[in-house]
């Protein structure tokens, strides 16, 4: 899968080890977010990932910021997105299962970077379910319009 990823001054370490690992399991990922450890806007890098998913130059999107919720609010804010922040992979598993969250969010100040690891993988390793969750889903899109 092609996986955009972004990041603030604060998960630039971060960003780069999860990127190792999708890279490892056989996805292409685009870089949206900083490379340096100056101080920035996590909002650009929450848009920029947005943008990338609803676009469709990425299938999905990964976020990081140190808590993971100011990038995903400003994922959010583009339509289409549905950007979820989770600290474990029992979340992670449902959001990608009920919410079909095309993108996920998380902190690294918040999760360790092995727990990060994990959280991706039950994301990427479940599947929508459909049904009533789709129904919801197209409710939560009715508010974009
Ligand atoms: C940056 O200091 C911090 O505010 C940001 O990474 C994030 O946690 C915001 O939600």
């Amino acid at each position: 899968m092609k996986i955009a990823i972004g990041n603030d001054h604060s998960a630039v370490e971060y960003k780069k080890e999860i990127t190792a690992f999708l890279e490892e399991k056989g996805h292409e990922v685009i870089n949206f977010g900083t490379d340096t450890n100056v101080s920035c806007n996590y909002a650009e890098y929450g848009q920029k990932v947005g943008e990338a998913v609803a676009s469709g130059q990425a299938d999905c999107g990964v976020l990081i910021c140190g808590t993971g919720i100011g990038i995903s609010l400003a994922a959010n804010k583009v339509k289409g997105i549905r950007a979820a922040v989770c600290s474990e992979p029992v979340s992670a598993r449902l959001t990608k299962e009920h919410n079909n969250a095309n993108i996920i969010a998380f902190g690294a100040r918040i999760v360790g970077i092995e727990m990060a690891k994990a959280i991706v993988t039950a994301w990427l390793d479940s599947e929508f379910q459909g049904g009533r969750h789709q129904d919801r889903i197209n409710y939560i899109h009715s508010i974009e319009k």
